[in-house]
């Protein structure tokens, strides 16, 4: 499906498909909302400081927030191993072991100073599902897997592992805990000198199955209770050095300076007004700033900035990093300083398997839960598996659309009416697949 097809089809389907009559479907299963809202509640606890949740990858708040997660795995009966990409995994065995697994999961790391939402309700929600199936006896044909993935917000980084898209020297990066991605793997309890042993291939997995909090504030303000994802932007992360001269800030005139950080302001705005003169879905943000020498009476001679640039077709992505590089090189020249970019992270749009929505919608008309389809601008781990197994992603509201902040907030109903969606879709995915 090209970008105008999508787009055509998530404006088609942005009404809400009436709740389909029930005919003679098996009643739907529910999960035990209250006890997966008493684990997220006491997880807020972990890596929380004043700026909010700082459960970063790799830093210690991390390891005690999987240390949590080991644990609300032991308590559903999964006895979790941690993989040698550092994704903590757990099985519940199918009534045909040779089936391919259906895998569902999500994160538990934090962006610096986020919320406690994005990744752990569906983490915790996954590991709700395989806990209710256990307990009601229900027996899925399918292997269950639970999986919870590593460093997600430092660009998918366990699930890129798990497809086996990380390059040896993506290894050395260094990432916001202050430890490279090769550091970071070790301290989780993975083992970077035998990665080949975590990757899956096309065919190794059933499907993906994510529950996730929508980020954004579409499904509150259409007042729904359930997004069904068709599709995740594709993004590309890119540091930019911009070096200019650093010089004393009261003895040199204006017309004879070379400073980065006015080349970095101008660099800003340029790219702020690129990326709106545009129509389209495509966003592009300026996250982080760091001047060098940083001192009030040195005019600064670097300035390292990064670009998150996304949209859901490949083709955008490249033309507009192309005239970023453009912009860059005219500002260079005009201001006496050199930008010089380095790609971070990308990640490819995905789009959701047409079935595995269909599940989802079925899913939530049998919990008579209003739904709608609707893309993704926030990327996920489901994007990376995409690649190699049908994928399917589950939205609940945000509270004012917020995320990556402390601010971020979803109702304790709409948490447990996502973890019932996602049983109820996995329970069809078993009978389907
Ligand atoms: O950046 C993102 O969109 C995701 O939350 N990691
Ligand atoms: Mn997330
Ligand atoms: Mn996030």
């Amino acid at each position: 499906m090209n970008r105008r097809t999508f787009l055509g089809s998530a404006a088609a389907a942005a009404a809400v498909t009436p709740l389909l009559r029930l005919g003679s479907r098996p009643q739907p299963l529910r999960t035990n909302g209250a006890r997966l809202n008493s684990w997220l509640s006491r997880f807020d606890s972990i890596g929380r400081t004043p700026g909010g949740i700082n459960r970063v990858a790799y830093s210690d708040a991390d390891l005690a927030g999987r240390a949590f997660t080991l644990d609300r795995f032991r308590d559903a009966g999964l006895d979790p191993r941690i993989d040698t990409a550092g994704n903590i995994r757990g099985l519940l065995p199918g009534t045909v072991p040779s089936l391919p697994a259906i895998l569902i999961g999500s994160h538990v790391d934090s962006v610096t100073d986020g919320g406690n939402y994005d990744g752990p309700v569906g983490s915790f929600g996954a590991l709700e599902v395989a806990r209710s199936l256990r307990e009601q006896g229900v027996r899925l044909r399918h292997p269950l897997e639970v999986v919870v993935w590593q460093n997600e917000e430092g660009g998918t980084i366990g699930s890129k592992l798990a497809i086996g898209d990380l390059q040896p020297a993506d290894l050395d990066k260094m990432t916001r805990s202050g430890k490279t991605i090769r550091e970071g793997i070790a301290r989780v309890g993975g083992d970077a000198s035998r990665l080949a042993d975590a990757v899956r291939k096309q065919g190794d997995l059933a499907c993906y199955l994510e529950l996730h909090i929508e980020q954004g504030g579409r499904l509150e303000q259409a007042g729904l209770r359930i997004g069904v994802v068709e599709g995740i932007v594709g993004l590309r992360w890119f540091e930019v050095t911009v070096t200019g001269m650093a010089n004393h800030a009261g003895t040199t005139p204006m017309d004879q300076r070379q400073d980065a950080m006015l080349a970095a302001a101008k660099f800003t705005v340029a790219v702020n007004d690129a990326i709106r003169v545009e129509p389209g879905r495509q966003v592009a943000t300026v996250g982080r700033v760091i001047p060098s020498p940083n001192t009030t009476n040195v005019i600064p001679g670097q300035v390292v900035l990064t670009v998150d640039l996304r949209d859901l077709s490949p083709e955008t992505l490249s033309r507009f990093t192309a005239r970023f590089e453009q912009i860059a090189r005219a500002i260079g020249s005009a201001t006496g300083t050199r930008f010089a970019f380095a790609s971070l992270v990308s990640s490819e749009p995905a789009l959701a398997d047409p079935r595995a929505m269909g599940w989802i919608d079925a899913a939530a008309d049998a919990l008579r839960l209003t739904r709608q389809r609707m893309p993704s601008g926030a990327g996920h781990d489901a994007q990376e598996i995409a690649r190699i197994a049908p994928m399917g992603m589950i939205f609940i509201p945000s509270i004012g659309g917020i995320s990556h902040s402390p601010r971020e907030f979803s109702k304790p109903e709409d948490i447990a009416n996502g973890a019932d969606v996602l049983l109820n879709t996995v329970r069809a995915a078993d009978e389907a697949l």
